[in-house]
Parts: C-alpha cells; structure tokens; sequence
C-alpha cells in the first residue's frame, strides 16, 4: 500500500455544491477502490491524504492535478505505507456559505476536525504531515481574526 498527501489552492469562486460534488464522487469513486483518507478544506486551501494501492491513488492524482476547481497543486509526501490511517473516506470542509453565520460554520468544521482526528495514527508520515498542514489552515485563519 502507498499514501500521498498534497496541498493546492481552492478556486477562488469554490461553492458549497462544488465541495459536496467534490465529497459525493470521492465517496463512490474511493469506497469503490479502496482508497481511504481525508480531505479539508478552509480558508482558499485544499489538504488531502490519500491510502491506497499505489497505481491506484496515483491514476487518481492524475485526475485530480487536472481539476479546474484548484490549482498550485503540491505533492508535499508519498511513500509506502503499512496500514491504513482513516477506517473509510472522510472529509471536512468550511462551507463558504457559512460565512453569513461563521461562528456556527466554524463550529461545524471544528466538530468534523475534532472527529476526524480521533482516527490519527501517528505512525504515518503522510497523515502526521496532513494534520500539521490543517494546524496551520487554522492558525492562519485565527492570525486574520
Ligand atoms: C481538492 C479535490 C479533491 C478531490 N478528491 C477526489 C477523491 O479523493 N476521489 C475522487 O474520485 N475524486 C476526487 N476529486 C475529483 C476529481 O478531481 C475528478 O473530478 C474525478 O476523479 C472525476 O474525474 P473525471 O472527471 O476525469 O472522470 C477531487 C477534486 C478536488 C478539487
């Protein structure tokens, strides 16, 4: 097995029916192919980790790098992997349509945050660097507060 995390910039005109596209083809597509990991997305930025079979994740990165909703895409780990981190496919996002009410968005994606790193295994370089990675989404979003 292999994983990949990766950072990009979201469209600047990204939609909350753009991320739940995004959420609803990843779910069938990864359930479908053993991929598991997780996506965030907050604050203009993108930050997935990816598990899976190697040809597999990696024809998936191909289609991903072509997407026009996000660009400056970065591949910031890859390597082999022992197990997976995430028991399934997972993502959590900061809806754009929460900033008319951002003190309930922001509840919302620090619940999902808080769910989602009780998977967190620390013996996976991909996913130790995926969350530093969020860490510093949130920071920066708290440096503009
Ligand atoms: C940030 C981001 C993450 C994505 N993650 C996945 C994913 O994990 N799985 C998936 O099947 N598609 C994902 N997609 C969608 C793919 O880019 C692409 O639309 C999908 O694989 C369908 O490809 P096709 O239009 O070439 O058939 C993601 C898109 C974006 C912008």
């Amino acid at each position: 097995m292999h994983e990949l995390t990766y950072t990009s910039l979201a469209d600047k005109n990204i939609s909350t029916k753009n991320l739940n596209d995004i959420l609803h083809t990843a779910n069938e597509f990864n359930g479908a192919n053993a991929i598991t990991g997780c996506l965030v997305s907050h604050n203009g930025q993108f930050v997935q980790t990816l598990h899976g079979e190697k040809r597999v994740i990696f024809d998936l990165m191909d289609r991903i790098k072509m997407d026009q909703r996000h660009s400056n895409i970065n591949l910031v780990w890859e390597g082999p992997a022992a197990k997976e981190v995430f028991p399934g496919w997972n993502m959590a996002f900061f809806s754009p349509d929460d900033y008319t009410n951002p003190s309930k968005g922001l509840l919302d994606f620090e619940k999902k945050l808080i769910t989602l790193s009780s998977f967190y295994k620390a013996d996976s370089a991909s996913v130790r660097i995926f969350w530093s990675i969020v860490k510093d989404l949130c920071l920066h979003q708290a440096n503009q507060t």
